[in-house]
């Protein structure tokens, strides 16, 4: 089989490294990739988002499977072009990518189907959605709706907090939703449309700082499995949730097929959807793909062509942990052109270094992103994984990057039989 990756990120480095390594995989092309892609793939200069360009280089290279890595290709329709084109991809249409590109159609879903979640108004106007305050208690969420990276929400500990927000917002589609107290997870289940399999739990870090502090990012490290997600919660989730869904997305003539994240907030009375994802999240994308046993091209193959019934869903026992590398500044404006230098060394700790945000540069290799590499470790247990992760990045030179010391802070603090407040 001979597939197509589109994306250019850590998320994509670690389904490339995985897809190279499946029995099934023959050739392996990456749009446009990156250095570390390029260990696995060959790399094509291409715009992911662009759905024809992407159709011509799949029937060019007589592509089998296309495997879309980041959501934005997938909300510009590029999953639905190849579909018309008869070119099997693992990646929702357009119409199904709305579960992560509308907080408020999901929203609505979620009513419409039943589906437990915090209780919601939509509002088009800040005069609106500072009326709709009062029908909250405090905190209060407030999420701008459209494809945010996570930056659109403000979760208000003061009524003053939450106007800010709204006006900092100005007029245009609102969200404002009850705070759900509890600790979060995220669980990534493959969909082929009208069947659903959990693959695997992770959390991730999005804070910049320290013990969860300052500014969101797109994520500093993530670990799998989430143990707060056990399996009678993964199993409630998905009775509850994540198949009332692909139900509801089916039924609606628009059926899911892909990677379906959703983030969970476990609550006193339960599992409830935060919001939905329809794609790997990133860098817990990093964390999981070390722990698929089997053949993940042939997986994702029966994913995208609606075959789902004889899946071979197989997990290693490991516990992985994945620490992201970030360049100065990020997440605000990140310095560009920083050396790195190290990666063997780190992967002789028996580490693998996903790639981000790199450029091959005179023979060398440079940042060019915000978050710059992904490093991950296996152990059998999170203590384990978090120590090879951190021994191996002790060996990385990149004196323009920084990490945080304390992926897995919370469960780490569990497992020594500490009691922890949630975030
Ligand atoms: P979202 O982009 O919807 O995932 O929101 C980003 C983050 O805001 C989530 O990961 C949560 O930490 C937080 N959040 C969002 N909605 C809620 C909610 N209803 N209650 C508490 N925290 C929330
Ligand atoms: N790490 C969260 C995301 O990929 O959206």
């Amino acid at each position: 089989m001979n597939i197509l990756l589109l994306g250019s990120g850590g998320r994509e480095d670690a389904l490339a490294w995985r897809l190279r390594q499946s029995p099934s995989c023959d050739e392996l092309v990456c749009a446009p990739g990156n250095p570390g892609i390029a260990r696995w793939a060959e790399c094509v200069a291409l715009d992911p988002c662009d759905p024809a360009e992407v159709v011509r280089l799949a029937q060019a290279r007589n592509i089998d499977l296309v495997v879309v890595g980041p959501e934005a290709p997938l909300v510009a329709g590029v999953a639905d072009a190849c579909r018309a084109a008869g070119i099997a991809v693992c990646g929702p249409s357009a119409a199904a990518a709305e579960l992560e590109g509308s907080k408020g159609f999901t929203k609505d879903l979620c009513a419409k189907a039943g589906i437990p979640t915090a209780a919601y108004v939509r509002v088009d106007t800040a005069a609106a959605a500072l009326a709709a305050l009062d029908r909250f208690a405090i905190p209060v969420v407030i999420k701008a709706d459209g494809l945010a990276a996570g930056k659109g929400v403000t979760v208000a500990a003061t009524r003053a907090e939450a106007e800010a927000a709204i006006h900092a917002a100005g007029d245009g589609h609102m969200v404002i939703e009850e705070f759900l107290d509890g600790e979060e997870a995220s669980l990534f289940v493959l969909v082929d449309g009208a069947r659903c399999a959990a693959l695997a739990s992770a959390q991730d870090h999005k804070r910049v700082g320290e013990g969860d502090t300052g500014p969101n990012t797109g994520g500093m490290g993530a670990y799998s499995p989430a143990p707060v997600l056990t399996p009678a919660l993964e199993a409630r989730a998905m009775r509850e949730i994540v198949e009332p869904t692909a139900r509801a997305m089916a039924e609606a003539g628009t059926p899911f097929n892909g990677v379906l994240f959703a983030g969970l907030m476990l609550t006193a009375e339960g599992p409830k959807l935060i919001e939905y994802n329809v794609r790997f999240g990133d860098p817990e994308c990093e964390a999981i793909m070390p722990r698929i046993a089997g053949d993940f091209a042939a997986l994702l193959a029966d994913v995208a062509n609606g075959r789902m019934d004889d899946l071979d869903l197989e997990l290693e026992e490991a516990v992985t942990m994945t620490v992201i590398v970030a360049a100065q500044g990020y997440p605000g404006t990140p310095k560009k052109g920083g050396a790195i230098r190290g990666l063997d060394e780190a992967e002789a700790e028996g580490a693998i270094v996903f790639q981000a945000g790199t450029a091959a540069q005179d023979g060398g290799l440079v940042a060019s992103g915000g978050r710059v590499l992904a490093v991950t470790a296996a152990g059998e247990t999170l203590a384990d994984a978090r120590d090879a992760a951190y021994a191996a990045l002790a060996k990385i030179d990149f004196a323009d990057g920084f990490h945080r010391r304390d992926i897995g802070w919370r469960e780490l603090e569990r497992a020594r039989g500490a009691a922890v407040t949630p975030s």
